[in-house]
């Protein structure tokens, strides 16, 4: 995966953020994740990739465009054959309320690179890389917590944890603050909650919590490539998504996979900030065009690149959604 592709598939996650951000606070969540999807699959097409949809909007039967197993890219001689990972916007409350947070994403692994997560939850614990190696979900948050404060060499109530505000982290909340560590409560977006650990100043250390499987895979892509460290168990909540797994693949349902386990080999991750979080903007709209803020990394080299953009409509039209 060379370093031009990554430059090319930051416009996938700018398109998708700016059609996304065009229906900020209008309420409707379906709206702006369909605008969203909409302008991800038009942007595809202009990939030189060979690439299939592992991640998605979901099965065939349910979602039309980017589900799991569709083919996108121009393909062709020469085009790399990646495995896709996306979201094209990853918070669709957060954007139809204009909350912040909300992010456009895709990640690309080699073939097979990308764990075939099914759409269950996930429990997920991700540092940066100050604390890599430091992270065990076999051990209790607390434990955790205490070896990730050792790792980075500060006190345990130094760290700040995001933890999504859900009654199913009501426990784990409890034993955060008795161990003595600030939460940062997010009302959606774990997938940048997880990235946010990646930044010192995002004032972030650790994600704990459950929730989607495909974002954690999602979020360990992002993780692999800046060097930060991540784990996840599978949760399912009923018998049919335990089958789901295990057609899809996964024998054990209790593994714990590793970031590496999670999104294997070289990959790559991209995202475009759709309403402002930690880490990106969202878009800006002015006259005529708009600005936005991006993030392209690729675990080959480590390099992370914060993109910012200004689009003139009347040049690129298609950007005008
Ligand atoms: P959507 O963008 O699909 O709305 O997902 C938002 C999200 O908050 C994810 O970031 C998170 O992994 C998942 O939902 C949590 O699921 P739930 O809302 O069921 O707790």
């Amino acid at each position: 995966m060379d370093r031009n592709l990554a430059m090319e598939v930051v416009r996938v996650t700018e398109m998708a953020a700016i059609a996304s951000a065009r229906l900020m606070g209008r309420g409707n969540k379906d709206e702006s994740d369909q605008a969203a999807v909409d302008a991800m699959r038009r942007a595809f097409d202009a990939l030189q990739i060979d690439g299939t949809v592992v991640i998605g909007e979901g099965e065939r039967d349910e979602a039309p465009m980017l589900y799991i197993g569709e083919k996108v890219g121009k393909r062709g001689e020469g085009a790399p054959e990646v495995d896709i990972a996306l979201d094209p916007l990853e918070g669709t409350n957060l954007c139809a309320y204009g909350r912040p947070g909300s992010i456009a994403v895709v990640a690309m692994a080699g073939k097979g690179g990308l764990l075939n997560a099914p759409d269950t939850y996930m429990e997920k614990m991700a540092v940066g890389p100050r604390a890599r190696g430091a992270i065990d979900l076999r051990k209790t948050p607390t434990e955790n917590l205490r070896s990730i404060a050792e790792k980075m060499k500060v006190y345990v109530e130094d760290l700040t944890v995001v933890v999504l505000d859900r009654e199913r982290h009501t426990d784990l909340i409890k034993e955060i603050r008795a161990a003595g560590a600030r939460i940062r409560l997010i009302e959606d977006g774990d997938v940048a909650g997880a990235i946010a650990t990646c930044f010192e100043d995002t004032g972030v250390e650790v994600l704990m919590g459950i929730g989607g499987a495909p974002e954690g895979v999602i979020a360990a892509a992002a993780i692999r490539a800046t060097g930060g460290d991540m784990q996840g168990r599978l949760v399912p909540r009923n018998q049919g998504e335990i089958d789901r797994a295990r057609s899809m693949g996964i024998t054990d349902i209790s593994k714990i996979y590793t970031a590496e386990e999670l999104a294997k080999g070289e990959v790559m991750f991209a995202a475009s900030g759709v309403t402002t979080g930690d880490f990106l903007k969202g878009v800006r709209f002015f006259g005529g065009g708009c600005e936005t803020h991006s993030v392209v990394m690729r675990s080959k080299t480590g390099t992370v690149r914060f993109i910012q953009s200004v689009h003139k409509f009347d040049k690129k039209p298609g950007y005008a959604f």
